[in-house]
């Protein structure tokens, strides 16, 4: 194993149990019993968890703790999960497969897929809201969230994304936009937001939000690559998908080799903003780990 991979494995070992012992909680008791499972069908169908482990990170690479930053851990995979959820609507992306499982529409209904993501979203602000955290940081922590999940960050670069199906032309500035919103925001918001929750110092958020803004677009170009490149059983979803549906790419546009030089640049980037932080060797190690992960 090189040593970013057995990095990023001790990484898993020690934050996944803390995760999945907390992930589904809030959506245990309720009296909504089908929503709620509709929810823990999702949230427990196996994501990688990159974003709560990022934020996790980004709070121990300032100082702090994981406990610090558990609150915005699992606002972050909420708001993911949810997003998943609703781009595997026949509205949108319309797939049946998603983290290996039946798509939650599928099993559960337009309806209550559409609700499920509406609870996930929901619950994200309220478990960063009622946690014991210090106020400014709080404070700091849901508005960075608002702005990544909201119509300037993921749900705007989806809205992109859906047009972009039916555009003849589009250039490489069109591309990045709609990447850096739809995916790029919510990863660099987990970074900020572990930054914000560990007390970084201005400069360190910065780099975090630097790196936290290459990965989100290193990590969209990867989904890109894989999606023409692997399999349904390697991704756990639907791979070969983006071609037929006219879905702006990065190998659409640049062709393959054009999307592997775009990934290992925006991985470069995201390593050099590191540079100025003590303990970055995990964050480099993940930066590395992502841009080459099979799944
Ligand atoms: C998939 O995200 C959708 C994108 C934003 C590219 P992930 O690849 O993180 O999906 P999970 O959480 O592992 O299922
Ligand atoms: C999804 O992009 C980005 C989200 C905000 C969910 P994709 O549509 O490429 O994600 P996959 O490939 O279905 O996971
Ligand atoms: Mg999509
Ligand atoms: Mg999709
Ligand atoms: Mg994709």
């Amino acid at each position: 194993m090189s040593g970013a991979a057995a990095q990023v494995q001790a990484d898993l070992d020690r934050l996944l149990p803390i995760l999945d012992a907390t992930l589904t909680r809030p959506f245990l008791e309720g009296e909504a019993a089908r929503l709620g499972e509709a929810v823990r069908y999702s949230l427990k169908a196996g994501g990688k968890r990159v974003r709560p482990i990022l934020c996790i990170l980004a709070a121990e690479t300032v100082g702090g703790t994981a406990d610090q930053a558990l609150p915005g851990a699992l606002a972050l995979e909420f708001i993911h999960t949810y997003s998943l959820i609703h781009d595997d609507l026949p509205a949108m992306d319309d797939d049946d497969l998603r983290r290996g499982r039946a798509t939650n529409h599928k099993v559960f209904g337009e309806g209550h897929a559409i609700l499920a993501g509406d609870a996930l979203l929901t619950e994200a602000f309220g478990v960063l809201a009622t946690a014991e955290l210090e106020p400014a940081r709080r404070a700091h922590a849901l508005a960075l969230l608002a702005e990544a999940a909201g119509w300037r960050g993921m749900a705007g670069g989806q809205a992109l994304d859906l047009e972009g199906e039916g555009l003849e032309a589009y250039d490489l500035a069109h591309l990045m936009l709609i990447h850096r919103l739809k995916t790029g925001a919510l990863l660099r918001a987990s970074l900020e937001i572990g930054a914000v929750l560990g007390g970084a110092e201005p400069a360190a958020q910065a780099a975090l939000r630097a790196y936290g803004e290459a990965i989100g677009l290193a990590f969209q170009i990867q989904d890109d690559i894989l999606d023409a490149t692997a399999t349904d059983a390697d991704l756990g979803k639907r791979a070969g998908k983006d071609a037929g549906r006219g879905k702006i790419t990065y190998p659409s546009l640049l062709g393959l080799d054009g999307a592997r030089e775009a990934l290992s640049e925006a991985t470069e980037t995201a390593l050099c903003h590191l540079a100025s932080l003590p303990n970055r060797d995990s964050l480099a190690a993940w930066a590395r780990y992502l841009a080459q992960r099979a799944k």
